[in-house]
């Protein structure tokens, strides 16, 4: 198995209204964490790009950590010389507050005070690797999946559906599918983050680097 760089992003960003105010979403980076870990045991090269979370870094892996999606965004494409592989498990917020007020707003001035501005995408725009994704869905799962796997360019994109038990954010389980650019299907059953996370770095030394 010939060794490969992977970039991992994981958790959540943060994206501030004011000095003490921010958009984010209930990611722990559990998943990411151990996609890191994973690869680093097989010999793997590994840059993990953390959001805020309270996570030790996993032994033999490289981390860098960001708070927005535009922080992540710039950690990813530091690391992305020499690298093989970007597994996004990062829940990343799509939107910003188009501004962020320098001091705390008082709650006179809160009212109509949030406008929204896209975020960069990622996993969209990051070239020149092989990329997998996640899909953390609540409703038409696989096709919100095979969309995103389609839009994203990406060699397989990994779904969990949050609404199950013992699945998606903060658990320490997942039970996840694999759909692959060819189409094909495969559901894991009910498993530990960790295993999941196996399966989804030999899945990547898979991918014929
Ligand atoms: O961290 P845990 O508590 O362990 O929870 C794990 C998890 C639920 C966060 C994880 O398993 C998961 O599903 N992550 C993807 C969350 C999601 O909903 O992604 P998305 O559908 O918004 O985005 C699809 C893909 O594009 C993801 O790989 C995401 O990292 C990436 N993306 C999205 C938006 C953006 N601006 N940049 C991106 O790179």
């Amino acid at each position: 198995m010939a060794k490969m760089k992977f970039i991992v992003t994981a958790g959540p960003t943060r994206e501030f209204i004011d000095p003490v105010r921010f958009l984010s979403n209930p990611s722990t980076g559990k998943m990411g964490f151990a996609v890191a870990a994973a690869a680093a045991k097989r010999g793997h090269d590994v840059v993990l790009v953390a959001g805020p979370v309270s996570l030790k870094t996993p032994k033999g892996v490289t981390r860098i950590d960001a708070v927005s999606a535009r922080d992540m965004f710039a950690a990813v494409k530091s690391a992305l010389p020499g690298a093989d592989i970007l597994v996004a498990t990062a829940a990343v917020a799509d939107w910003r507050s188009a501004a962020c007020a320098a001091k705390k707003l008082k709650k006179r001035e809160m009212s109509g005070v949030l406008r929204l501005v896209r975020n960069p995408d990622i996993l969209k725009t990051v070239k020149g690797v092989k990329k997998v994704g996640f899909a953390a869905e609540t409703n038409d799962v696989m096709s919100e999946a095979r969309r995103k796997c389609r839009a994203k360019g990406l060699e397989f994109i990994v779904a969990n559906d949050v609404t199950q038990k013992g699945c998606g954010f903060g658990t320490d389980t997942n039970r996840v599918t694999f759909l692959r650019k060819d189409g094909s299907v495969e559901r894991l059953p009910m498993l530990t983050k960790a295993a999941v996370a196996g399966r989804i770095v030999r899945e990547c030394e898979g991918l014929g680097l």
